[in-house]
């Protein structure tokens, strides 16, 4: 079997080293893994698909011999060096924001849209981590029922935020616990106390009250689901919870909906579970869906606010499929079309 040499930007992050886990968990055919983050990890050991690898800082000439490079070391990293590792032949699997819109770069979640990498001209979008996990939910229905428009509302896991963003949360907790006050952080991950709290408020605010996070699940989705006239509105809110983001959606539909058909939509659709027999207290719920590679979904109904409407409540590991198990089925699946460049 063909083996492929990958490297992994951000690999020390929260989002890399799942990447890692994933390469290792679902037995991808690794030659070479190059671990790749800043000056400051350059050094350090860690063990990855089988072998100690050493940390490398990541520079031009990190792409020189590599068939794909997963980045997760958000924008301004995927900026500076994805076109140069497209340069040299290695495809860019990024998780960041840099290239989602661009008409050339596809955005892919690979059971939704994995078509759309045949066409791809050596850089590949992963969604934003909600819009992964709402358009597991939302695409079977889609595809049964025809989507006309949908609301949605998000409550986001703080390793969201990075590997920090679950340390903040941590010491909080800990110094309202003890009493003890902790020395406030001069540049904190959060603009307020995450801890017995929630925020809503997740990345910069638009002149129209949005935030960019909420035009993420909005434009990415058009793009994903090919719909440029699809109406969507979203509210993201951070809460403290460690991980897998949880979204309650409203959607209305273009056919008279109901509820088994809906049922039996989700059921057979590949990448999610419905968990959903509220008489027994079963609905997802992050705690559940935390190391799961499937989303769940549940809390199914009528929507009474419309009249083609589905109300429901979906669970994924924004880590995993809002970030690195996207990637790496985006990866296998390259391989799986025989469209990596170098094959
Ligand atoms: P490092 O650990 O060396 O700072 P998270 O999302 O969990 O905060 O992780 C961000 C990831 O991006 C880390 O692996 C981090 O590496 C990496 N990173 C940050 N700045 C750079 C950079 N200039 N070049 C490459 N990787 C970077």
């Amino acid at each position: 079997m063909k083996k492929y040499r990958i490297g992994i930007v951000g690999a020390t992050g929260a989002v890399g080293q799942e990447i890692i886990n994933l390469l290792e968990k679902r037995e991808f055919p690794v030659a070479e893994a190059r671990l790749l983050a800043s000056s400051r990890s350059a050094g350090r050991e860690i063990q990855a698909c089988g072998n100690l690898e050493v940390v490398q800082e990541t520079t031009p000439e990190s792409f020189k011999n590599l068939d794909i490079a997963i980045f997760s070391a958000g924008s301004s990293n995927t900026q500076e060096f994805a076109e140069i590792a497209r340069r040299n032949d290695c495809v860019v699997i990024d998780n960041s924001s840099a290239f989602r819109m661009e008409k050339d770069v596809p955005l892919v979640i690979p059971e939704i849209n994995g078509d759309a990498l045949e066409s791809h001209k050596g850089i590949i979008a992963n969604p934003n981590c909600s819009t992964a996990v709402a358009l597991m939910a939302l695409f079977p229905l889609h595809k049964r029922f025809g989507l006309k428009r949908f609301f949605a509302s998000t409550y986001q896991a703080v390793s969201g935020a990075g590997a920090e963003g679950v340390t903040e949360l941590e010491d909080q907790v800990k110094s309202k616990i003890t009493g003890q006050t902790t020395e406030a952080k001069s540049d904190p991950v959060f603009q307020h106390p995450i801890a017995f709290n929630l925020i809503p408020h997740i990345d910069d605010f638009r002149e129209d009250g949005y935030t960019k996070e909420e035009l993420k699940m909005r434009n990415e989705t058009k793009k994903i689901l090919g719909l440029p006239s699809l109406q969507v509105s979203c509210t993201c809110v951070r809460v403290p919870v460690y991980r897998a983001h949880s979204i309650s959606i409203n959607a209305e539909f273009d056919s008279p909906v109901n509820v088994p058909d809906a049922r039996t939509a989700l059921e057979n659709f590949n990448g999610i579970e419905l968990w959903d027999l509220p008489n027994a207290l079963r609905y997802p719920m992050p705690i559940n869906y935390s190391e799961k590679e499937l989303c769940g979904v549940g809390r199914l109904r009528l929507d009474h606010g419309f009249s083609n409407g589905l109300a429901l409540w979906t669970v994924g590991d924004q880590l995993w499929k809002g970030a690195a198990l996207n990637a790496v089925q985006i990866a296998e699946e390259l391989i799986n079309r025989k469209c990596l460049k170098n094959l």
